[in-house]
């Protein structure tokens, strides 16, 4: 993971989030990938919901460098835990599986490259959030 990582994901995640359905599309995808999630988010307001997921990747940019992961992530895993919600580690996987999904279809300029920046940027706090359960 490198700078220019970091760019072809900020460009991408622009462009994603200028298309209205981004991230109904990924919850729509998340939510139909397994019962196990479509249960934990059955009492949730999707729309707030996605608010969240929008501010949450950009932290998750932050937290790509090793030294700023923790800070960032912390609470965010502590919440995400064994006693908290609860969110066993293949979850993980298939959230970011259902992610890129979404991004393909919502990146007009979606290419091999931009997929494997925006894993490479989202990868680091992934392993985080797992260790942590
Ligand atoms: C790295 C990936 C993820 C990020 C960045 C993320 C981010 C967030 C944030 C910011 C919140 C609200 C604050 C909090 O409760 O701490 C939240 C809540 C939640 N997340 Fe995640 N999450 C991730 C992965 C997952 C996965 C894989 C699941 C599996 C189902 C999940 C299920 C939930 C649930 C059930 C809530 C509570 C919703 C409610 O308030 O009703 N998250 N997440």
């Amino acid at each position: 993971m490198n700078n220019r990582d970091i760019e072809l994901f900020n460009d991408s995640l622009e462009r994603c989030s200028a298309q209205p359905d981004f991230l109904s599309c990924f919850y729509r995808l998340f939510l139909a990938s397994s019962d196990t999630v479509a249960q934990k988010f059955e009492h949730t307001d999707l729309r707030k919901q996605a608010r969240m997921l929008k501010s949450s990747l950009y932290i998750m940019m932050l937290a790509s460098s090793a030294s700023e992961r923790a800070a960032h992530l912390e609470k965010l895993a502590q919440s995400h835990g064994r006693a908290g919600l609860d969110i066993a580690p293949p979850l993980y996987d298939l959230w970011l599986e259902q992610l890129m999904r979404a991004v393909e279809a919502s990146d007009p300029r979606f290419d091999a490259p931009t997929g494997a920046a925006w894993r490479r940027v989202l990868q680091p706090s992934i392993d985080f959030m797992k260790s942590r359960y």
